[in-house]
């Protein structure tokens, strides 16, 4: 690591550009090795204090560079090339090599598979030209691709096809043009051979849009349920948001290499196969779903993002919390509002909290980044959709619609800040926020305390709530914020009127007083996880139990059981695994006879919490003892109703495999069935016959799952038939590579070292590499954290080879490594040493430099 790349980039210093670029000419002349980029750009000036034009670049050769057709010499600089003294108003002409073949970061232009493709967000722009690459210059982009004709039939870009023909020697040619200005990071281009699948959409206003999708030759059967999405994204915004498309094309191509999940280039967005592939045969419910949410996600960039953008990459939750927003309300309203929400929840606790408690702690709009990638987090963009959702719920559903008028008809076509957002929310419903608007400066997760009293004779019930953040890495003071907490009271022995309110908690601590309650009351706090913090909030058993079954709202309803379960898992890792408490047991009767009325809610009841949200909410954490102590209760559990599970699972089959709501939620219930039918005896034969008559990839991966976490020796049997019915798709191979990684038994580092020597393995593909090193990095928790550090040392091993191929994905590899301040001090010794050896490695990239500094 050379220190000019350490220096931090910050908020405060920005600085409008000195120049913009109206218009971009760009021809692609594409060859494996070395393509030859041509760049036509009208440069003008906008500040007339700055003389010098400095543009970025990055692993690029420069092969010449014209002023106003004059041949000029350049400096070079850090980022890129400085060119002095320039005019006013000129055409600058820039022509470079690059080398797409050997382009393994997956950022700027590269190939994957036989095809070219780009990936320009956040800074990639820069690794195809020399350019103003910040988001704050918008330009209008025509673009040529050339390529050999065979190799390549489609050659694709945004905007409209405006010509295209023959070349010489087997080459051919197409020109596009984006009438819409943007900045670069927007900029796309494939060319390769696929499969096509088109539709049409008519727009609210009659428009004809043509729908390409591009996938992998032979899967067509596998685009259909993408495409429907896109639909359905397209007719939602429409409908909830007045937002019509504005292209007469919209293409999304899906390739096999990619960081990310997908991108919303204008007009062409780019995903990574596995948000595109689904038939029944191949992808679990969860695929379907995380398909249909992805697609609608990009495809809300359109305009919340492309056509209003960033001013800078600080702001880069104003696009991506809003667009996540926006997906969370459109997946809520295709299905079931309550399960998504859950599952978001589980998102926020077990990696959002856990990233604002470790060292990599940053408020949704950060003030500092080194490496931009970097804050692609849960941060800016799960906390960041749970602050615009807040707002929702301070202005409500219609307010909150006149808010995004505002904003979207304000800012049209420009590049602009959170604060520009918050502004039109508050103009739009002359509202103040300004308290709110801490939630985008303050990083960490405020604790909110709870004392709470019934006064029987004056049928008072009174709340004190007081909120404190704890001091995070990054900032040591916090404010105060304003915290809507949205409360439900039902009567404890479920006679009468429950109430539900959402309390504006602004100041440090305040008082709330409710009159009129005659009955003993519980309360549930945060109904609907109304705002992303902790409650710390003694409850009894007896009111938990009463939230779990007279509450209105089931994610308060999941929450109180979650935190029954919770409070046992403790009370047994505490006792060193001898008593066990008797609520949960009851609980469980409870919910299992009832499982056929509400299947999905109950479903998610069942599930234990996970081990990272057990232990977020400890400042210390014995690894062992949890992991022993949810071992035990769940066997206990498995074992006590033995006759139960397995008379629900039977009930619950379904007929021949649909992606359908009612079937989606018998097959999770039933799923969690096998996988407390797996902790007992005599459960072979079922899960043998359940894998052996399944007809889709949710019920397979189920038993497969279930027979992994218990280390059944059936696993290795089903694993084997499974890999020879696959080998040779590489998205249901990265199920299989998966579900070895995160198997937790002594042989795992072993396991891991024979996966990666398996013929599909391959570092350079990221969805191989998360399939394994990330499953176990982040859920093997067993093998992760052997006492002997060998796991950390595992990891590191690997991310020093993998941080010269592609440091993107390395840094994000590393977070469960860097989040350690609970473990034990054994522990927390040995991941320092691996730490250092990262730290004291020569070449380190910026990426995990960042990360592994600041973690040490
Ligand atoms: N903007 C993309 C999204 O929809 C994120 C993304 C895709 C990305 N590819 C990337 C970010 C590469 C950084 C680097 O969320
Ligand atoms: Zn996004």
């Amino acid at each position: 690591m050379s220190s000019n790349q350490s220096r931090a980039m910050k908020l405060a210093d920005y600085q409008a550009p000195g120049f913009s670029v109206s218009d971009i000419y760009l021809e692609f002349d594409l060859q494996d090795e070395q393509t030859r980029v041509t760049a036509i750009s009208q440069v003008q000036r906008v500040d007339s204090a700055i003389r010098d034009l400095e543009l970025d670049g990055k692993k690029l050769i420069l092969e010449g560079l014209w002023i106003n057709g004059t041949q000029t010499e350049v400096s070079l600089t850090e980022q890129g090339i400085r060119l002095t003294e320039v005019p006013d108003q000129f055409e600058l002409r820039i022509e470079t090599l690059i080398d797409p073949v050997n382009n393994h970061a997956l950022e700027g232009l590269y190939k994957s598979g036989g095809a070219f493709c780009t990936q320009c967000e956040a800074q990639g722009f820069r690794r195809i030209t020399y350019f103003l690459d910040r988001p704050d210059v918008m330009a209008r982009y025509r673009v040529k691709v050339i390529a050999d004709k065979q190799d390549c039939p489609y050659l694709l870009a945004n905007g409209n096809l405006i010509d295209s023909g023959d070349a010489e020697q087997g080459r051919h040619w197409a020109l596009w043009e984006d009438p819409f200005p943007k900045p670069c990071y927007l900029f796309a281009l494939v060319a390769g051979d696929f499969d096509k699948l088109e539709d049409q959409f008519t727009t609210h206003s009659g428009r004809q849009v043509e729908l390409q999708l591009f996938v992998d030759k032979g899967n067509v059967s596998r685009g259909q349920h993408a495409l429907d999405s896109l639909k359905k994204a397209m007719a939602w915004d429409e409908q909830k948001y007045g937002l019509e498309y504005d292209l007469d094309i919209y293409m999304i191509v899906a390739v096999d290499f990619f960081n990310m999940g997908a991108m919303e280039n204008k007009g062409l967005n780019i995903f990574n196969s596995k948000y595109v592939l689904a038939d029944a045969a191949s992808a679990t419910d969860q695929d379907y779903f995380n398909i249909e949410s992805v697609i609608a996600h990009e495809y809300f960039h359109n305009w919340t993002g492309n056509r209003v953008t960033c001013r800078d990459w600080f702001q880069l939750s104003l696009k991506e919390g809003l667009t996540v927003f926006r997906d969370q309300q459109f997946s809520a309203d295709m299905a079931s509002a309550a399960i998504v929400r859950i599952n978001q929840v589980r998102v926020m606790r077990e990696h959002q909290f856990a990233e604002d408690s470790g060292p990599m702690a940053h408020p949704i709009r950060p003030a500092e980044v080194m490496e931009m990638n970097n804050f692609y987090s849960v941060t800016v963009y799960d906390k960041g959709a749970e602050v615009i959702r807040m707002l929702h719920t301070l202005l409500g559903e219609q307010g909150f619609r006149k808010g995004m008028d505002c904003y979207i008809s304000r800012h049209d076509g420009q590049a602009v800040t959170c604060d520009d957002f918050v502004q039109a929310m508050e103009d739009a419903n002359q509202r103040d926020l300004s308290l709110f608007r801490g939630w985008y400066s303050q990083s960490g997760t405020p604790v909110i305390s709870v004392d709470c009293e019934w006064d029987e004779s004056t049928q008072q019930l009174r709340l004190d709530l007081t909120q404190k953040t704890p001091p995070t890495a990054d900032q040591a003071e916090k404010q105060p914020l304003h915290i809507p907490v949205a409360i439900e009271v039902v009567p404890v022995s479920g006679q009468g009127e429950g109430r539900s309110e959402v309390l504006s908690l602004t100041g440090q601590q305040q008082r709330f007083t409710f009159e009129n309650i005659s009955a003993e009351p519980a309360v549930a706090l945060l109904t609907g996880f109304s705002a992303p913090v902790k409650v710390d909030y003694q409850s009894t058993p007896g009111h938990q139990l009463a939230v779990i079954l007279y509450a209105s709202d089931p994610v308060a309803r999941w929450d109180a059981c979650q935190q029954l379960v919770s409070d046992a898992i403790f009370t047994i890792a505490q006792n060193d695994a001898r008593t066990v408490p008797d609520f949960p047991i009851e609980l469980f009767a409870g919910l299992l006879e009832q499982a056929q009325t509400e299947p999905a809610l109950i479903a998610e009841m069942l599930e234990l919490p996970s081990f990272e949200t057990l232990a977020q909410q400890r400042d210390r954490i014995d690894v062992d003892a949890l992991l022993g102590a949810r071992k035990q209760l769940k066997t206990l559990l498995a074992e006590k109703f033995s006759a139960q599970w397995q008379r629900l699972f039977i009930q619950l089959s379904n007929p021949q495999y649909d992606y359908q709501q009612q079937q989606v939620e018998r097959r999770r219930l039933s799923g969690v069935c096998l996988s407390y039918l797996a902790c007992t005896e005599a459960s072979l034969d079922i899960l043998r016959q359940a894998y052996k008559h399944s007809d889709n990839m949710t019920d397979t991966l189920a038993v497969l799952k279930a027979c992994q976490a218990e280390n059944l020796p059936l696993f290795d049997e089903l694993m084997q038939d499974f890999e020879q019915r696959w080998h040779d798709d590489p998205l249901v191979m990265d199920k299989w590579f998966a579900l070895h990684a995160g198997r937790q038994h002594p042989g795992c580092l072993s396991t891991l070292q024979l996966l990666m020597s398996h013929g599909r393995y391959s570092i350079n593909n990221p969805n191989r590499v998360r399939s394994v090193m990330g499953t176990f990095a982040f859920y093997n928790t067993e093998g992760f954290h052997r006492r002997d550090g060998s796991g950390y040392r595992f990891l590191t091993d690997y991310l020093l080879e993998l941080d010269a191929v592609n440091p993107q994905v390395a840094a994000r590899l590393i977070t469960p490594m860097i989040q350690y301040a609970k473990l034990d001090e054994n522990r927390q010794q040995k991941i320092r040493l691996q730490l250092l050896r990262l730290f004291e490695h020569k070449s380190l990239s910026r990426d995990l430099y960042e990360k592994v500094q600041k973690a040490l």
